[in-house]
């Protein structure tokens, strides 16, 4: 039987009794519990098999709640929730003592966002408790965005994914830490840097976890398919490299001619940066369960967020 169902109210009862429910957001799905039952917060740890120096992000369900997760919000962050909240910005603000150590893996900061999800915003209404979500795949492999990835992933571990269809974004989240209350990009993701930059000016981009110790998890490989995967700046040329072998091509708009390929997805015919981070993820589930020997995935523009996509195709790649 599926496990993926539309009853809000059990999936309320669910996290209720300190069990996990893998819940829809605009990004990626994420695999949630209770931030304040240890039990919960263990399950989310095991069932990815994630490492526990990498902290949760809490959810939120408006940005008034912040005042009861966080110390201080500096003025720029204030500006930040006001303008993108709900939506696909997570914030790394100070802690207040109530927000257990598990969850920040012993920072004294917390990642929150307010989730732009009709689905998930109801649920967290229902709960007076906020939701830890990691997104809900195993450590290191691809986050979903379809309701049937969870299921792939977790049926025999989790009861439940509450189904709230295809993710709109379909990428993770950018997060937003604050350096001398100045904003600091730790991951590129969902929000495009140029749209940040609209309400507060310049921001440095530190989305490196070798250059940058307050960012743990940003780690070099990650969102990796299992399937050899390479990220192409030439597909015509890769595929003649690897003409012996069974190819699978992902790019951005255009359609390429060529016998080699076994099977081909592109991501926006029409030339949209937006559409084609909503089928990303997707199309590389969709390849990797092909059998394929390599899939090639072409490098995307390197604006807004074609920016993030080759962040997440660079480690998917690494
Ligand atoms: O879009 C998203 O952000 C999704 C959906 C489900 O909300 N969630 C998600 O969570 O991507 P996760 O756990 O896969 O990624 C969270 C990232 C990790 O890289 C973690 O290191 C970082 O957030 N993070 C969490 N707390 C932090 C903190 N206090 N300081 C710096 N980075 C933090
Ligand atoms: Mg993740």
């Amino acid at each position: 039987m599926s496990i993926i169902s539309k009853d809000i109210s059990k999936a309320v009862h669910l996290l209720q009794q300190d069990d996990l429910v893998a819940i829809p957001t605009e990004t990626v799905y994420g695999l949630a519990g209770n931030i304040f039952s240890e039990k919960a917060i263990k399950k989310i740890f095991e069932t990815k098999q994630r490492p526990l120096f990498n902290p949760l992000i809490v959810h939120i369900p408006n940005k008034e709640y912040i005042a009861q997760i966080v110390s201080e919000i500096p003025e720029k962050a204030k500006l930040l929730a006001a303008k993108f909240w709900p939506g696909s910005m997570t914030l790394v603000l100070q802690k207040k003592a109530i927000i257990p150590d598990v969850i920040t893996a012993g920072k004294d900061t917390v990642a929150v966002r307010v989730p732009n999800h009709p689905v998930t915003l109801e649920l967290l209404s229902k709960l007076d408790f906020p939701l830890a979500a990691p997104s809900a795949n195993p450590f290191n492999s691809i986050s979903p965005t379809k309701p049937e990835h969870v299921e792939n992933y977790f049926k025999d571990s989790i009861q439940m994914v509450l189904d709230g269809g295809i993710c709109k974004s379909g990428i993770e989240s950018t997060i937003i830490g604050f350096e001398n209350n100045e904003p600091v990009i730790y991951r590129l993701g969902a929000l495009a840097v140029e749209e940040i930059e609209k309400v507060v000016g310049k921001v440095a981009i530190k989305n490196k976890s070798e250059e940058n110790p307050n960012a743990p998890g940003m780690l070099a490989k990650h969102y990796a398919p299992k399937t050899k995967t390479i990220l192409s700046e030439n597909v015509l040329l890769d595929i003649e490299e690897y003409a012996e072998k069974k190819i699978g091509v992902i790019s951005f708009k255009t359609s390429y001619t060529s016998s080699k390929i076994t099977t081909q997805i592109v991501l926006s015919i029409k030339n949209d940066l937006a559409e084609a981070t909503a089928n990303l993820y997707s199309a590389m589930h969709e390849l990797d369960a092909e059998r394929l020997d390599i899939i090639i995935i072409e490098k995307m523009p390197e604006i807004g967020l074609g920016i993030s996509m080759n962040d997440r195709l660079f480690r998917a790649t690494h």
